[in-house]
């Protein structure tokens, strides 16, 4: 499986704070935005991941990522010249995709939720050709709406309908067998000149091939693409990180759960930046006695597949 994260676009409704800088390196609370999705195909046990990104912003991007080798993944970088919709990462990602099944994520996406983890991987062990996720929304008609019957089959998927067929909007999540690449060759701009993902959702769902997967009330789904969906995000992760003394999308921790890093490492890359919260909270984790209670109310349970680094 191979993962996408989608960090280009235009980032207009958060103008100016996107005039020379992008939305996907803007702060959510204390980590940049991208570090969020970037979890989430961590979590899901996805180690080969590339970043698409706009051709200013690729090089800082790679500053602040590099290789991905410090946290035992690989990560490549990829221009998308203009902001031409979602779909048309696909076709840039095209050669990296080969014969592969594909998650993208999009870079302004924050999922959040117990549970999370192990419902992501068993989606990706389950899936066999479009796996979307759902979640209900107050206001279905600002984003793709999927209907479906009760046995989670898709009946039909609408871009920002005028009468929603559901309360249920798809989110910034698609696992996609390697059909999804020539499937985005065929499509036609939209009327807002966009390759629009919901169209590839609707070819799949004509071969009878979408699956909807449900995030229910427990989850936090977050579209951090305006000035209060931002500022809320802010406002959620430090009321959780707060609350329980666990950080959302610390990278470095979740390397360090699936074994990629040791304790060692994880501790010396904290003392690295002990000035701030981020890296004393490193060095914290990896003083950490583990206990099986620890796991449990991590999501992170070894049962997972997950290794406990000791
Ligand atoms: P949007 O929020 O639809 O668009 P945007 O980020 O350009 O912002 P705005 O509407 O404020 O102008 O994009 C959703 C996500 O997908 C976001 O993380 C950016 C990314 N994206 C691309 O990388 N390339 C694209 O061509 C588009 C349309 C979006």
């Amino acid at each position: 499986m191979k993962g996408i994260i989608l960090a280009g676009g235009s980032g207009t409704r958060l103008s100016p704070s996107t005039d020379s800088m992008n939305k996907h390196l803007l702060a959510v609370y204390d980590k940049p935005m991208i570090y969020y999705p970037l979890s989430v195909l961590m979590l899901g046990g996805i180690e080969d991941i590339m970043i698409i990104t706009t051709e200013e912003d690729k090089s800082r991007f790679e500053e602040l990522l590099g290789d991905g080798s410090s946290l035992g993944i690989s990560i490549a970088y990829e221009e998308q010249v203009e902001p031409n919709g979602i779909a048309e990462a696909l076709i840039i990602a095209e050669d990296f995709i080969g014969k592969d099944d594909v998650t993208l994520i999009l870079g302004d996406n924050i999922f959040y939720g117990q549970g999370f983890t192990d419902l992501f991987r068993q989606a990706i062990k389950n899936h066999e050709y479009a796996t979307v996720f759902g979640y209900r929304v107050k206001d279905p008609e600002r984003f793709g709406v999927v209907e479906f019957d009760n046995q989670q089959k898709v009946i039909s998927i609408e871009e920002k309908p005028d009468s929603p067929k559901s309360d249920f909007a798809v989110t910034g999540l698609y696992i996609y067998d390697h059909q999804a690449v020539n499937m985005a060759k065929t499509l036609n701009f939209s009327g807002r000149g966009e390759l629009e993902i919901t169209d590839i959702n609707k070819k799949y769902l004509e071969q009878d091939q979408l699956k909807v997967q449900l995030l229910g009330r427990g989850f936090a789904w977050i579209d951090a693409g305006t000035h209060d969906a931002l500022f809320e995000a802010s406002e959620f992760v430090k009321n959780i990180q707060d609350r329980q003394g666990f950080k959302l999308a610390c990278l470095e921790e979740i390397a360090y759960y699936l074994g990629h890093i040791s304790r060692d490492e994880l501790y010396k890359r904290g003392q690295s930046m002990h000035k701030n919260d981020y890296g004393q909270y490193m060095m914290e984790i990896a003083n950490r006695k583990h206990t099986n209670q620890y796991w449990d109310t991590l999501d992170h349970h070894p049962a997972l597949g997950l290794v406990q680094n000791e």
